[in-house]
């Protein structure tokens, strides 16, 4: 496995295998990107995984400088996993200069984390098309976890007409139920036995919305149920999985998103919920 650091011997080493299936990360690598590498691996001669905290999708008070920067065990958890190549370039390299253009996503970045995280998406949606444009793969893997961002980001590709298929893989969760994510490595271990819970609190809505509940109190019983044990709920929504718009009576195919804080540490999830015509 060859890990890089410019773009120009990335390019050098990719013109060897143009056939490239990619795996875009800000590192701190857990099971869920793992199973990434291994879902990609099969795909394409070659798999590259990059690693890259993007100051850009990050806003003024959030974890930007406390982010985990574990480079070498990630490296070793990529290698383990078949990789190919690791992508790990720095700041200078991804920005040499201020970066005056930007990919403004659809409407979705209006609403749930886009609403609460200004610029988030627009952030992920142009370090993600140029790191397309250094890796120029034919297929890239997101994790659902972040389900919203695959949503972006599987839009602008069928937007900007890239020839680039979009690959959703489903969440990887501990045995407990918590969806893994890098954030996981900032809980107490207070905070960790309690963090299953924001699955449970998806698992009733649900359970309610399939038993025929109001959308709007399946949610709001969610959100005093999280607040009720500690947590400061910032959304529990149903959606329609397409476009995470309000459903009318016909949608059947939801997702049901929550976003909650649990001490100083940020958690989302969300569970993909197909109801019966
Ligand atoms: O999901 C992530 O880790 C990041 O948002 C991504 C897609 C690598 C862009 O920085």
């Amino acid at each position: 496995m060859d890990v890089i650091h410019s773009v120009g011997a990335l390019r050098e080493r990719l013109q060897r295998e143009p056939n490239n299936v990619f795996v875009p990360t800000m590192g701190n690598l857990h099971d869920g990107h793992i199973q990434l590498v291994r879902l990609a691996k099969p795909r394409a001669a070659c798999t590259v995984v990059s690693i890259f905290v993007n100051r850009l999708q990050f806003g003024p008070r959030e974890d930007f400088d406390r982010y985990p920067r574990t480079l070498e065990s990630d490296c070793n958890k990529c290698r383990e996993a078949g990789a190919n190549v690791v992508f790990a370039p720095d700041e200078r390299e991804i920005y040499p200069e201020p970066q005056t253009f930007v990919v403004e996503p659809s409407e979705l970045q209006h609403v749930l984390d886009g609403a609460l995280r200004p610029g988030h998406f627009r952030g992920v949606a142009t370090v993600v098309l140029k790191l397309f444009n250094m890796v120029r793969p034919h297929a890239a893997l997101f994790g659902k976890k972040d389900y919203q961002q695959y949503l972006v980001l599987r839009d602008m590709v069928r937007q900007l007409a890239m020839p680039i298929e979009i690959i959703p893989a489903d969440t990887v969760r501990a045995a407990d139920g918590l969806a893994l994510s890098s954030r996981n490595s900032y809980l107490s271990a207070t905070e960790r036995n309690e963090a299953p819970q924001l699955f449970v609190a998806l698992q009733r809505v649900c359970a309610a919305v399939r038993s025929g509940a109001l959308h709007g109190k399946a949610e709001r019983d969610a959100m005093q149920a999280l607040a009720g044990r500690g947590w400061q709920p910032d959304y529990v929504a149903v959606r329609r999985q397409h476009d995470l718009q309000a459903p009318t009576g016909d949608d059947r195919r939801l997702v049901v998103l929550a976003a909650a804080r649990l001490g100083r540490t940020r958690l989302i999830d969300n569970i993909e919920l197909e109801l019966e015509r």
